[in-house]
């Protein structure tokens, strides 16, 4: 039995290539976190194919938010609300989640809340770490999306600094791609990049001028591109590790450097890690050590709360809940939905 004052969302997670859903207790115990991937699916085709994973979301929805509950041990009926991803993302990935939460809100009768996908990564800090409360500083790394946001209460967010081009986990996807790694190039380089010597190539770490806390990353990834084409028209062979390494480095490096800079700008003491990119064990390691030596407390989800999820679309669901948000039953996808905007 569940505690009276307890709050229990069902949340569903279907923006890009996992068809998740979640039980979440007061916004920050799992009670389950089921997650359909469609990883090998995608991997024939060298990336995401929105008109796959739209049908493959159709497909599964319904199985994955039934053992949602049932490893949660709860009826729909015990639910408060519905949380759901409705945007950023692909539209047709989206709409699957959507109109599903729409009518399993409608059908039991339970509140609806949208929520934006980054904000989800964002409150997958909350979920193990139950002293983490705003204000802090949060880095967000994902395919889509690089921002440094102060966030300053439970859903307000400022950004202070975002990248010019490329966002870091697309850098990692095409540089994997290059050095002939395949999708999805984040967790591979991350592998092969133990193997590298991180000092073995100068790529370079672009600084923006006057915008301290902004990122570029186009530069980098043409520059590996430049030094493959260059080894291959002198005939040398080309070290995959060091390239993997040398490249991570700089990304590091840079995601490092300007997050510290951030932290005592902003005179923030926490430092938090959000979205696909801060499973990077390598970054995590780096983050780590500098919050540490500048003494500022560090935050980040365990792997499997960092990339796609249901359980963090619930915790930032219960945040909005506990303030009264609420969405109409005409809630649409908002495939470009900005952060903080509703
Ligand atoms: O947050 P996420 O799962 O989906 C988006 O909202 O975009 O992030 C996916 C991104 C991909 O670019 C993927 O290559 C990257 O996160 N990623 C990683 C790692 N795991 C996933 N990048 C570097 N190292 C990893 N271990
Ligand atoms: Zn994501």
């Amino acid at each position: 039995m569940e505690n009276k004052k307890d709050i229990l969302i069902l949340a569903i997670e279907s923006s890009c290539d996992e068809t998740a859903a979640a039980v979440v207790k007061n916004g920050r115990m799992v009670l389950s976190n089921v997650i359909s991937s469609q990883i090998a699916l995608h991997t024939l085709y060298g990336g995401v194919v929105p008109e796959i994973a739209s049908r493959k979301h159709v497909e599964k929805i319904n199985q994955v938010i039934e053992e949602a509950l049932g490893q949660a041990g709860v009826e729909l009926a015990d639910v408060d609300a519905v949380g759901v991803t409705y945007g950023p993302g692909l539209v047709g990935a989206l709409l699957v989640g959507v109109a599903e939460a729409k009518a399993i809100a409608y059908a039991a009768k339970k509140p609806l809340i949208g929520v934006h996908h980054i904000e989800g990564h964002v409150s997958a800090n909350y979920i193990e770490n139950p002293d983490l409360e705003p204000p802090f500083l949060c880095l967000i790394v994902s395919g889509g999306h690089t921002h440094l946001v102060l966030v300053k209460e439970y859903g307000v967010y400022e950004i202070i600094g975002r990248t010019h081009d490329d966002a870091a986990g697309e850098a990692y996807d095409k540089v994997a791609r290059a050095i002939g790694l395949g999708y999805p190039g984040g967790p591979k380089i991350d592998a092969l990049a133990k193997e590298g010597n991180p000092r073995a190539i100068a790529f370079p770490r672009a600084h923006i001028e006057g915008a301290p806390f902004d990122f570029s990353f186009s530069g980098l990834k043409s520059a590996v591109l430049n030094y493959l084409n260059s080894c291959e028209m002198k005939g040398e062979e080309v070290n995959r590790a060091d390239v993997a390494a040398s490249f991570q480095q700089a990304v590091v490096d840079v995601l490092t450097g300007r997050t510290v800079a951030a932290a005592k700008e902003y005179h923030m003491e926490r430092v938090a890690l959000a979205g696909g990119v801060a499973s990077n064990s390598a970054l995590r390691k780096a983050m780590e050590q500098e919050c540490d030596r500048h003494g500022l407390k560090f935050y980040r989800p365990s792997p499997i709360f960092c990339t796609d999820n249901a359980a963090m679309i619930g915790a930032a669901a219960y945040y909005e809940f506990c303030k009264g948000i609420r969405s109409g039953l005409d809630l649409n996808a908002v495939p470009n939905l900005k952060i903080g905007e509703r």
